[in-house]
Order: C-alpha cells, then sequence, then structure tokens
C-alpha cells in the first residue's frame, strides 16, 4: 500500500474551501441544483425513510469557528494515529488514555484498524513516517472502514467502561467527534450503512487533512504534536531532566548511513503541551503515533512509568495496565473452555507464518514439543487449545500433524471465523456497541442508546483472536506462546489477571 497516495490540498488556507472558480454563477448553481435533486431522486426511491436522510442537509462542510466543531463547546480533545496489529494499537491505545489523563482531555477512542493498514516503521533506524503523513493515512484508512461497513470501535472490544464511570477519563468515539468537526449532520451511529453517499465520503476525506494537521497547527483550534520518536521522549514529573538529552541516540554510523541528524531530547509532556503552553489552548491535540518500546535502556517515545508526584496519574497507569475484553467475549471464551473443551487443558499459541515468525517455525514447535514431554504419563489424552496461523489444512509434515495424528496422547481443539460460537459473539458486539455507549452521544431514536436497526453493519466484527486469547487466559494446565509475539503477552496478562476466574456480567 502507497502509504502517501493522499491528496494534499494545493491552497494553504486552514479550512479546506472550495477552489476558486472562473465559471459563470449560474452554471455552478444549476449543476448544484441538478446534483442536489438527484441525490434527493436516488435517495428517496431506493431507501426506506429512515434517520439517514434528514441527516444529509449539508453534504459539503462549510469552514465555521473551530467552536462549533465539536461536539461540546469548551472541551479539549486528543486524537493519535494507531498502526501496525491489534497488539499494537491496543498498546497505543493505553498510551493515548494515560496521555489523555495527563493533559485532562477527552480521548477520542478510534476504530480497529486493519492488520498492517498504517505501518509506521522503524523508530530505531530512525526511519519513521511523519506525525501528519500517518495521522492522514490513519484517517484514509477509516474513511475506508466506514465505506466498506467495516467500523468497529476499540471500545467496542476493550472495555474502558470502569475507566469512564470513575472519571479517570473523558472519551468519545472518533464517528461522533469526526462528524461534528466536518460538520457533516450525519447520526453517527448509523455510519456502517454500505449505501453512505460518495460526496459524503469526499467531505470526510477533505476534512480529514484539516484535522490531521497536513497545513499545520491552527491557533486555538488544532494543535498537531510533530515530535516523534526521533526527537522526543516524552516523560511526566521527573525531576528537572526536562529538555536532557535522552540516553539513545543515533550512532555515528546511523547519521552517516542515513543522514539524520537527530538528536532526542526527553521532554515533559506536561510542561510541553498542558497549562500555559501553546498547545494548551488548542482545542483539539493531535499526536502522531503513540507507539513506544523499551530500546537499549531507554524508551522509544514514552517513558512515564510511575509518577509519585501525582497521585491520580500513579492510579490511572495501575488501572490501564491491564485492560479487558468486553464482557461478550470473556464469556465466550469462558463458554468454550467449560462446555466444549470440559477438562483441565494446554495452550499452545503458534504463530507460524506472518512476516519475522516464519523462519522460527522449528524454535516455535519445539517450545511446545518441551513442554509436553514435561507431562507424565496418563491413560487420558492430554487437552491442548491449539491457536495458530496456519490453517488445518497445511498441518501436513508438522509438528502439529504428529500431535493431531497421536489421538491415544492428545486431543486437540480450534475455534474458526466460522464457528457459531464466535459469529453469535460477533452479533452480540454489534448489538452492544459498546464504543457508543458513552460520552456525549445524543440517545438514539429508540431511547435506550442501543444502535439504530437501519444502521446495522453489514459485516461482523473479526472476533476470533480475541475469543481465542481469552481461551488461552483459561488453560489451567499451562500456556506455550511463540517467544516475541505480542498476542503472547496480552495472554500471559490476562493469566495474570485471573481473567478467567473473574465474574463477567453481561
Ligand atoms: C479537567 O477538565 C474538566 C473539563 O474540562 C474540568 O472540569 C476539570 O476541572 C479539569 N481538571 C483538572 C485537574 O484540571
Ligand atoms: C497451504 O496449502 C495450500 C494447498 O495445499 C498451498 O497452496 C498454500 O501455499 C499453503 N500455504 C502455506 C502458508 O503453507
Amino acid at each position: 500500500m502507497n502509504l502517501l497516495s493522499f491528496n494534499r490540498p494545493t491552497t494553504a488556507r486552514p479550512w479546506p474551501n472550495k477552489k476558486p472558480s472562473h465559471r459563470s454563477p449560474f452554471l455552478v448553481l444549476s449543476f448544484l441544483f441538478f446534483f442536489f435533486l438527484f441525490f434527493f431522486l436516488l435517495y428517496y426511491s431506493f431507501t426506506p425513510p429512515s434517520p439517514f436522510l434528514d441527516s444529509l442537509k449539508t453534504p459539503f462542510p462549510s469552514p465555521p469557528e473551530c467552536a462549533s466543531r465539536v461536539p461540546f463547546p469548551g472541551e479539549k480533545f486528543l486524537w493519535y494515529a494507531p498502526h501496525s496489529g491489534f497488539s499494537n494499537q491496543l498498546s497505543e491505545f493505553k498510551n493515548a488514555i494515560l496521555m489523555a489523563g495527563i493533559l485532562n482531555r477527552t480521548l477520542i477512542v478510534p476504530p480497529i484498524l486493519d492488520h498492517h493498514a498504517v505501518a509506521l516503521g522503524s523508530c530505531p533506524k530512525f526511519r519513521v513516517l511523519d506525525p501528519d503523513k500517518i495521522r492522514i493515512s490513519v484517517w484514509e484508512h477509516v474513511v475506508e472502514l466506514i465505506r466498506s461497513g467495516r467500523y468497529f470501535s476499540m471500545a467496542d472490544i476493550i472495555d474502558i467502561s470502569s475507566l469512564i464511570s470513575s472519571s479517570f477519563v473523558r472519551a468519545i468515539d472518533f464517528r461522533v467527534f469526526a462528524f461534528h468537526w466536518c460538520n457533516l449532520n450525519i447520526d453517527a451511529t448509523c455510519v456502517n450503512k454500505l449505501d453512505m453517499p460518495s460526496t459524503f465520503l469526499h467531505s470526510l476525506k477533505q476534512c480529514g487533512s484539516l484535522l490531521s494537521g497536513l497545513d499545520g497547527s491552527v491557533e486555538k483550534c488544532l494543535y498537531a504534536v510533530n515530535k516523534d520518536c526521533r526527537t522526543t521522549v516524552w516523560t511526566y514529573k521527573n525531576g528537572n531532566e526536562d529538555e536532557a538529552l535522552d540516553s539513545f541516540q543515533p550512532d555515528d554510523q546511523l547519521k552517516k548511513k542515513k543522514k539524520t541528524s537527530y538528536v532526542r531530547k526527553r521532554c515533559d509532556v506536561y510542561k510541553n503541551l498542558g497549562p500555559g503552553s501553546e498547545a494548551e489552548s488548542a482545542t483539539l491535540l493531535a499526536f502522531g503515533s503513540l507507539f513506544t518500546a523499551p530500546y537499549k535502556g531507554s524508551e522509544l517515545y514514552i517513558d512515564i512509568h510511575e509518577t509519585p508526584r501525582d497521585q491520580r496519574i500513579q492510579n490511572l497507569m495501575q488501572k490501564i495496565e491491564f485492560l479487558p475484553f468486553v464482557p461478550e467475549i470473556i464469556n465466550a471464551g469462558k463458554k468454550f473452555a467449560h462446555e466444549t473443551i470440559r477438562a483441565p487443558f494446554l495452550c499452545a499459541q503458534l504463530r507460524l507464518l506472518d512476516g519475522q515468525f516464519k523462519n522460527h517455525r522449528k524454535s516455535t514447535f519445539l517450545g511446545l514439543k518441551q513442554k509436553l514431554e514435561s507431562f507424565h504419563q496418563s491413560p487420558h489424552p492430554i487437552h491442548i487449545y491449539i491457536m495458530t496461523d496456519l490453517p488445518e489444512s497445511n498441518w501436513t509434515g508438522s509438528y502439529l500433524e504428529d500431535l493431531a495424528g497421536d489421538s491415544n496422547r492428545f486431543k486437540l481443539f480450534s475455534l474458526k471465523e466460522k464457528d457459531e460460537l464466535v459469529r453469535e459473539t460477533a452479533k452480540r458486539l454489534v448489538d452492544a456497541s459498546h464504543g457508543l455507549s458513552f460520552g456525549f452521544i445524543p440517545k438514539t431514536r429508540d431511547g435506550g442508546g442501543k444502535i439504530n436497526k437501519y444502521c446495522h453493519p453489514p459485516m461482523l466484527p473479526d472476533v476470533l483472536l480475541y475469543i481465542e486469547e481469552t481461551v488461552c487466559s483459561c488453560a489451567s494446565l499451562g500456556f506455550v506462546g511463540t517467544p516475541g509475539s505480542t498476542i503472547a503477552e496480552s495472554i500471559e496478562l490476562m493469566r495474570k489477571h485471573e481473567v478467567c476466574s473473574s465474574q463477567t456480567e453481561l
């Protein structure tokens, strides 16, 4: 995918205005008239009366003040550009919650992006997408998710309700925010309709360049953070280290080879973007990627691990160390463990196809083999849940084939996307639409805050991964994961937090 294939507006204006036209006004007017008539008729003749109809009054956004662009005047917001696979997006989501807590801004909760739809690049190699570029590519992908009826919020899957109810953070759904910001008078609960008019999508795309800060910051309205992991490590109330040099800098070899001239400084996020800063006055603060990881004794981008000087943030960090899946997912995983496997079992998470993992098949299998050899002989077969990206039809010739063939010693279980339990759970999530259940949401027509029946997404979310992680958190005989896999890490975390024995209510 070409990440740079967006259309940059040629004008330097802060708002996406229409280009000056030299055609006669009459022509333009009559064109517009027929255009609207066409869409009106198209709409009326093909769709049942729906809340969507009265919502299309302004197909082109006019440029109002920033204040009128937000759903809640006076409130300040924060958005960021997630990337890569789900586990990575989840870790960025946690960082975003932390930043929103520190800066006391309402977090704009993004959708789950397709795996590898947006890539950042490599921080240690100082080769990453600029913050404005990654923001616009996230925006374009979001528009694509809307267009194809596959928009699902991070908060549809990850349960942040206790963070919200205990006022640790305020949050708003990306759709609700974006439609206000772009002045698109549309029911956000309806975005997953497939017959979304192209004018609407066009306006949304245009608006994205503004929100992404492609034209830079806009006074009091948008502050586009352009510091990224090449230049900055964010800290918080950590003594007097603001502006100090970080311990990890590009070395001479890298500087010469890549012609980089970056200097990495440690910057206090509160001093730089909080009260008294230029950023503070902006209604919307836009980060680029919030990806970080320990590297060479430092952190790539965010080095905030404890804040004894701020108990509120300290508590928040404890809360977000582990964010559970929503109850629908946890219940599905438990159900499979208790009702289908119905015995103590081992979980083997074998990542064999994706990226770097292709080359480590042998060692991945070896871990499982050793674990199985450690079990004592038993007259009953060992139950094993297999979570792998290698399709069963391709097990031939691998250790998995040996296991599957030895039914006296092993009994294997797995789940597939088309299984009833998985589909059922996906439907439940669509009905629940947790992502729209908090923050500044006008109650929908049926009054219950439930998603409107007209607006059911035509696609079901892909929930297999989350259910499988939950099943593995229930594996009482142990867990063997793929070394280096973020999925293995999140399963370990779920096991540590004893997700399987917790009570979940629906
Ligand atoms: C955070 O923001 C909210 C709403 O804008 C405000 O009511 C509250 O006083 C702020 N809290 C702090 C600690 O500044
Ligand atoms: C799986 O098997 C099919 C057909 O047997 C083959 O075409 C495909 O390349 C295999 N995929 C992998 C990842 O081994």
